[in-house]
């Protein structure tokens, strides 16, 4: 998960290596939302300009590359006032690498830098419009787009003699952007200015004086009606005009001329001064609290669509839409009372919680960039040399620990099915203790949230010594397992803080469905299945979030379950995976005995005991073995028993089933297709456990006895 970081000091006097220490102390802070790759912008030796340091890895390598860059010693200037801007990478388009990390620049000189948190969808058009004007772009990201429009911007209104200043500047650059984006820009062109704003992505202010502030708020600047009224974007009638050779006709109606506009932004007040005399100040602008926190408690946080511009000691903040009903006029300045971890929590009570509610998004993050939903093809970047050597293989071998061996027992099958590889799922103790034969000609996939546990690495290190090839499904950038595989995927989760495992779950899941879907996706004869697998995965984040809608009768089902010393939970086929890991999910939060059951084998022994008073969770969501789970909840209700299932929504046959019984509960997921349904089932599952867990008072983030990380045999 990208992390932005912002500093600048007015009136202060800093050295270089105090604000390179303050920014990447900052990004420290940041560390814990995962990131591949760093880098900074600060001023440069001569006047206005400035310098870019960027590492991909981590932010110690960060350090040691400015260590390495700047002789502080012999060169170590003192900044009156200055900004600078920091990031951390979690790659999206493009791959980890110094020229995909951000800051990303203009041009040669750097004339206009920008860190960038989310996501440019029009970057592509962007791309050929900036091209088609003479950009040259270095790196694979849609930010760099951003960084050339301020460019282009700036000289097309200079070279029709139109100063803009930063914020009018910004809103041109901003008009032309779709999608998201939390963002910061500095510029040679305004020294010791800054512009912080942001839509569909965090950013807050944090602000700090040895004087008393005495400003409990911020006004908001609202633009005239008559701004923002192009329908066609500028760059695309720059291109226009460009072709009709116009361009300076064009541009004096839309912005009214140079005037018109600075008088327009000159009326912004001026909040952090007293009575005009600038006051020594510092802004700390970050995209997370816990990087701001450490300096100061007094944040003002932005709002869509806010554009705040800070320059001499001032904060100022204007609106790049025209007001509307219901917007604030004002950002208070508010103090923050809670203490890191509560930031990082959010608004949620646990990690967990917040985890399991993440979910639409982690989902979303694993599939992005690599489904491609119109064409129904899939990408898995870091594997594309290595598929023909995976379709040879003799074996597919699944090896991992806890959630995510289930994770593999869940995927099995639809590898099987599409690759047409015999398969084999392997507990990594298991497969150590019994020295299995492994081949030259196996592929071993790991599996790892973490990447560092100690018995998937080292059955990674047993099959590496037999010359297998092996590939790591992995969460952690940079971890063990990453390092040591052949290659991968990583599931792009986000970090995971809560020791019981939910969002890495459903991204692992949905990686191991696409690398099933790579492998096969030479096999004419499985298209159509690919396809309707493809099309079904495109909705399960916004199934997800329908799902979580369900916690308040999640909620009144655990008050029910909650004294109960044991529960069962049925499922088969694809469903066996689902009650198992949702008996681990129980079990290891809420201290509570459960048990996952394949639904075949309840007659073999574990039927026997079943009674009215044993709870059982049954998973009976439609496929193609629906009839005989049916049989088995049957035989569960033919003893009294009182299950309750998971079942698809207005399935009729389990609403004629609810009529007759009324005892029996159901909980109602959406319908996907057969291989992915255990991703929706088990959503309600992660929420009994949670809840089950909170009721009993235990402390959910970090269960007895239990590591996040396993790193010991
Ligand atoms: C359960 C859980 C554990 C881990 C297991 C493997 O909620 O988190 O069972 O899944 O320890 O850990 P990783 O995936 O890090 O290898």
């Amino acid at each position: 998960m990208c992390g932005i970081f912002g500093y600048c000091n007015y009136m202060i006097e800093k050295s270089r290596k105090d604000i390179l220490d303050t920014l990447t102390e900052g990004l420290s802070r940041l560390e814990y939302r995962g990131y591949d790759s760093t880098g900074v912008a600060v001023d440069g030796d001569s006047d206005g300009s400035t310098l870019i340091i960027k590492k991909p890895g981590k932010v110690a390598q960060l350090k040691e590359e400015i260590n390495n860059t700047l002789n502080f010693e012999e060169n170590n200037p003192e900044f009156i006032n200055h900004v600078g801007i920091a990031h951390t990478r979690w790659a999206t388009h493009g791959e980890p690498s110094v020229k995909n990390s951000h800051p990303q620049r203009s041009d040669v000189n750097n004339e206009f830098v920008v860190v960038h948190n989310g996501i440019i969808t029009n970057y592509r058009e962007l791309k050929t419009l900036l091209l088609n004007k003479g950009s040259k772009f270095e790196s694979d990201t849609d930010t760099e787009c951003i960084a050339k429009l301020f460019k282009l911007f700036y000289d097309t209104n200079l070279a029709n003699g139109i100063e803009l200043d930063f914020n009018a500047l910004t809103k041109e650059v901003l008009s032309e952007l779709d999608g998201s984006y939390g963002l910061l820009c500095r510029s040679s062109h305004y020294p010791g200015e800054i512009i912080a704003t942001r839509k569909g992505s965090p950013l807050l202010i944090g602000v700090k004086s040895e004087k008393n502030l005495k400003v409990d708020f911020v006004d908001v600047e609202f633009p005239d009606d008559n701004e923002n009224d192009s329908d066609l974007s500028k760059l695309q009638k720059m291109s226009k005009h460009a072709q009709d050779d116009e361009e300076k006709i064009y541009f004096a109606p839309l912005v009214n001329g140079n005037s018109a506009a600075n008088l327009r932004y000159s009326q912004s007040r001026a909040f952090l001064s007293e009575d005009g005399i600038p006051i020594p100040i510092e802004f700390f602008i970050s995209s997370d609290a816990s990087s701001v926190i450490k300096h100061t408690k007094k944040v003002l946080f932005l709002e869509d669509n806010d554009v705040a511009h800070i320059y001499d000691g001032e904060l100022h903040i204007h609106r790049f839409k025209p007001k509307q009903d219901g917007d604030k006029v004002t950002r208070p300045i508010q103090t923050l009372e809670l203490e890191l971890a509560q930031i990082m929590k959010g608004d949620y009570n646990h990690f967990m919680q917040k985890e399991i509610f993440e979910q639409p998004d982690s989902t979303l993050n694993t599939m992005r960039g690599r489904l491609d939903f119109i064409k129904k093809t899939v990408k898995l970047g870091g594997l594309t040399n290595w598929l023909p050597t995976i379709r040879r293989a003799r074996r597919l071998i699944m090896i991992a620990c806890g959630t995510s061996y289930h994770s593999c027992l869940a995927t099995r099958q639809v590898f099987e099915e599409l690759t047409e590889i015999p398969v084999s799922i392997e507990l990594a103790s298991d497969f150590l203790d019994r020295k299995a034969p492994i081949f030259r000609d196996d592929v071993c996939i790991f599996v790892s949230q973490s990447g560092e546990t100690a018995d998937s690495m080292l059955a990674l290190k047993f099959c590496l010594e037999r010359g297998a090839l092996t590939v790591g499904i992995v969460n952690t950038v940079g971890s063990s397992i990453s390092r040591s595989t052949h290659c991968g995927v990583h599931i792009n989760a986000g970090p995971e803080i809560g020791v019981a495992s939910t969002k890495a779950y459903t991204s692992q899941y949905i990686a191991l469905v696409m690398l099933a879907l790579s492998l096969s996706d030479d096999r004419l004869s499985s298209l159509e299945r690919r396809q309707d697998i493809i099309a079904n995965l495109q909705h399960i984040p916004k199934q997800i979030e329908q799902l979580l809608k369900l916690e308040p009768q999640i909620k009144q089902i655990c008050k029910k379950l909650q004294d109960e010393k044991s529960l069962l939970l049925l499922g088969r086929g694809y469903q066996y995976a689902s009650a198992l890991e949702g008996a681990l999910k129980i079990k290891e939060i809420s201290y509570m005995h459960s048990e996952g059951v394949l639904a075949g084998e309840l007659k073999h022994g574990v039927l026997a005991l079943v009674d009215e008073f044993l709870p059982i969770i049954a998973l009976g969501t439609r496929d193609s073995l629906f009839p005989k789970v049916v049989s088995s909840i049957e035989q569960v209700i033919a003893r009294k028993g009182k299950p309750i299932v998971i079942c698809n929504e207005n399935d009729e046959y389990w609403m004629a089933k609810k009529a007759q019984e009324n005892s029996i509960e159901l909980i109602e997921v959406p319908l996907t297709s057969d291989c992915l349904q255990g991703l929706l089932n088990i959503i309600p599952l992660q929420l009994i456990s949670y809840w089950l867990a909170v009721n009993k008072g235990y402390d959910v983030d970090f269960p007895r006895n239990l590591a996040k990380s396993v790193t010991v045999e």
